[in-house]
């Protein structure tokens, strides 16, 4: 560990108080208190750093919070695959947020949505009233539209706002707008306001990757040819599809939870998108060339923030903000879409290979072996022996330990 900090350490300039504080891996108390309530302790996770990601032309060492084995070494080894061919290329739309008002019990639905739509300026105006540094700084309530919406209570009438948040996540500047204008839409409609709330769809605020794999990096043809295969079962397959975004979101997920963000916003946002068309699809695609090479693209809703809530007060956020490097909210999402498409390259990859499991035993072996009481070097001894004979089990790991155990015990009392 203490190499890998030297090294991170360099990279991103990281200084002796970060390195001490990553060392500690903790929260101080009072800011736990301050994030939740009946706070009774912290919950630890690993932060791995996943290397070799080389996207827009420039490196980037990549922070992850995650419990599952083999999730950053496969996307190093995934992004490790695509250097030689130019990296990743990623993209990004402005950050433009939802913010949703209900109406109800409009005595006329047309005649609200006309003038609601006469009162657009005033009403964004009042919108834009509420966070003058956003304005300040370019950002701001943009638009807005209104949908006549038939539900199963009846027609109500849906306002939406469309803020552009800068570089915050922006659920609170939202949440407030769409608050304070609620009182004037009320008014103009004559209808009964409910819910005042953002959308995690956000389908104005998208990041995008594309990928190019030589086939010789990825193991010839055959391997091109399965990820594609593998592709075309989760598209054409809503059980795969689940599993096949899930691994997406293994990588999207991680970097989010290092950076502060909302990891629960970024997947019900993915998942609403890969339904847009009323089909779940998968959000990321694959196709082979002419030459037979591969190439990747993604694209999701990337509701991220580098400014604001956690990421401004969780002392560990900060710092893998800065590991990372990146200078705007949309820089992270083109990075994070860059780690979700290599996170499903090397599960597609090894599924259509050798199969995911052997990558997984070997790490989840390590995590059994300590189960059955392994330590220091005894834990890789059990777990490289149950790897190899595909027996990874606690209890094949109990009789591994006291095996170890007695023969050490014999050959010291010798
Ligand atoms: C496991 O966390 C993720 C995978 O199941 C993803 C996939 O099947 O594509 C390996």
């Amino acid at each position: 560990m203490d190499e890998r900090l030297i090294a991170v350490k360099e990279f991103s300039g990281l200084t002796e108080e970060d390195i001490r504080v990553l060392k500690a891996g903790t929260l101080p108390f009072n800011s736990a208190e301050r994030m939740i309530e009946n706070v009774v302790g912290l919950f630890p996770l690993p932060l791995g750093i996943a290397v070799n990601f080389l996207i827009n032309d420039r490196d980037y060492l990549i922070p992850m919070a995650i419990e599952e084995p083999s999730v950053v070494a496969a996307a190093s080894n995934a992004a490790k695959m695509t250097r030689p061919t130019g990296g990743f290329k990623a993209s990004s739309t402005e950050s433009i947020m939802i913010g949703q008002i209900q109406l109800v019990r409009c005595p006329s639905p047309r005649e609200a949505e006309k003038n609601i739509l006469s009162s657009k300026d005033e009403i964004l105006a009042k919108a834009n009233q509420q966070d003058p540094t956003l304005v300040s700084m370019g950002g701001g309530a943009r638009d807005l539209r209104v949908r006549v919406l038939p539900s199963h209570t009846g027609t109500m009438v849906i306002v939406e706002l469309l803020v552009d948040c800068k570089d915050a996540m922006g659920a609170n500047v939202v949440n407030t707008m769409a608050e304070a204008v609620a009182p004037d839409l009320e008014q103009v409609s004559k209808g009964q306001v409910n819910l005042r709330i953002i959308s995690n769809l956000a389908d104005k605020r998208l990041a995008r990757a594309t990928t190019h794999v030589a086939k010789e990096a990825l193991g010839g043809e055959d391997v091109v040819d399965g990820i594609v295969d593998a592709y075309a079962f989760a598209a054409a397959d809503p059980y795969r599809c689940a599993t096949h975004n899930k691994g997406v979101m293994n990588g999207i997920a991680a970097v989010c939870l290092a950076t502060g963000n909302d990891t629960r916003a970024i997947e019900a946002g993915a998942h609403a998108y890969a339904a847009r068309t009323g089909r779940y699809s998968p959000i990321t695609s694959w196709h082979k060339d002419e030459q037979g090479d591969l190439h990747g693209f993604i694209e999701f809703p990337a509701a991220l923030g580098i400014v604001g809530g956690v990421t401004a007060v969780h002392p560990i956020a900060k710092i893998c903000l800065k590991i990372l490097g990146v200078k705007t909210a949309r820089e992270l999402g083109e990075v994070i879409a860059a780690v979700g498409l290599a996170q499903n390259m090397a599960a597609l990859r090894a599924l259509a290979a050798e199969g995911i499991q052997r990558g997984h035993m070997t790490l989840h072996a390590r995590n059994i072996a300590i189960m059955a009481g392994a330590q220091g070097e005894m834990v890789d001894l059990v777990a490289e022996k149950m790897a190899a004979e595909r027996k990874v089990r606690l209890d094949r790991a109990r009789e591994l330990v006291s095996e170890i155990s007695e023969s050490r015990t014999r050959r010291s009392t010798k």
